[in-house]
């Protein structure tokens, strides 16, 4: 048995402008860009349930009432479906609309990552909890969170989840310094900078977006000053915890060696659609028999 407190609750930063994907996201959130016949964010609230995380605050901004609709129950369309005799889409809809609780708060001017997961504040009360970027999505065949609540067991304080990127790369996420533990899997994290220059990049480890925090990560924003790019950067907040592990037990991280989707921008997001595409049964073999054909100049 573990002594340290439950993770119950996850903080889903979705007030995002979409800009990388005007103009397809005007008027439809970023997050509801299909992957296959998913929305993205659908990944992820499946990733939450699949670890037991039910309870899910998303922070949103204008022009998010499509992220609301789609989890939320639609009685038209579901008597509709029934009457058509669609029951599996039916039944599919009535799982969507009972995947988690979700809950939220409008972020009103999005200041930053960090500003995002500060509006959690309320909500998220004394207890530690997970935050899920919707850009990442993690495979459903090697998660992340239940090695990330294994090593919170373990070491305590916050953890955060880092891959291994070509150094060409490291400028696009946060970076982490680290020190090895008795796990290979598990490292422990002594300092964070914000998208660096290759230059000052401490290794090739990249923050991916999902972190486990403690409550105490509300005081470290509280008091953040705008860092890379004139935003609240909760990588600079973490940092703070990584450099003085005596105020909230410390950073740890689990180096993450499974399959992650980016949806970040267009090309990532491009390949995303095929790989997940590719893995279907449903669609995969005929896709990969059209590229193949596509690519030799058949089509
Ligand atoms: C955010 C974080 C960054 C992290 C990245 C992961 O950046 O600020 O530290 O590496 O998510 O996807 P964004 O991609 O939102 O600019």
């Amino acid at each position: 048995m573990t002594s340290q407190r439950p993770i119950v609750k996850a903080v889903v930063p979705v007030a995002g402008l979409g800009t990388r994907f005007l103009p397809a996201t005007k008027a439809t959130p970023k997050e509801m860009l299909p992957v296959v016949d998913k929305p993205a964010i659908q990944y992820v609230v499946e990733e939450a349930q699949a670890a037991g995380i039910i309870d899910l605050l998303f922070v949103t901004g204008r022009n998010k009432d499509a992220l609301e609709n789609h989890f939320d129950r639609a009685p038209n369309l579901e008597h509709a479906l029934l009457d058509k005799g669609a029951t599996a889409l039916h039944d599919e809809l009535m799982r969507i609309a009972e995947l988690a609780h979700i809950h939220y708060v409008r972020q009103g001017n999005p200041l930053g990552l960090g500003h995002a997961v500060s509006m959690a504040k309320s909500h998220v009360g004394d207890s530690p909890f997970v935050v899920m970027l919707g850009d990442d999505l993690i495979d459903s065949r090697t998660p992340i969170l239940p090695a990330m609540i294994e090593a919170y067991e373990k070491h305590g304080g916050s953890i955060l989840a880092l891959m291994e990127v070509p150094e060409s790369e490291i400028h696009l996420y946060g970076c982490a310094a680290v020190e090895p533990t008795d796990n290979p899997d598990v490292v422990r994290v002594t300092g964070l900078i914000e998208k660096p220059h290759i230059s000052e990049a401490p290794s090739n480890l990249a923050v991916i977006g999902r972190y486990l925090l403690q409550p105490e990560i509300f005081d470290v924003l509280a008091e953040q000053e705008p860092g890379r790019g004139g935003e609240i950067q909760l990588t600079d907040a973490l940092a703070k915890l990584a450099e003085a592990p005596e105020l909230a037990g410390g950073v740890h991280a689990v180096i993450f060696r499974g399959r992650r989707y980016d949806t970040g921008d267009k090309l990532s997001y491009l390949k995303s659609v095929f790989q997940v595409a590719l893995d279907r049964e449903d669609v995969g073999p005929d896709l990969r028999a059209w590229i193949t054909s596509y690519l030799a100049g058949n089509v």
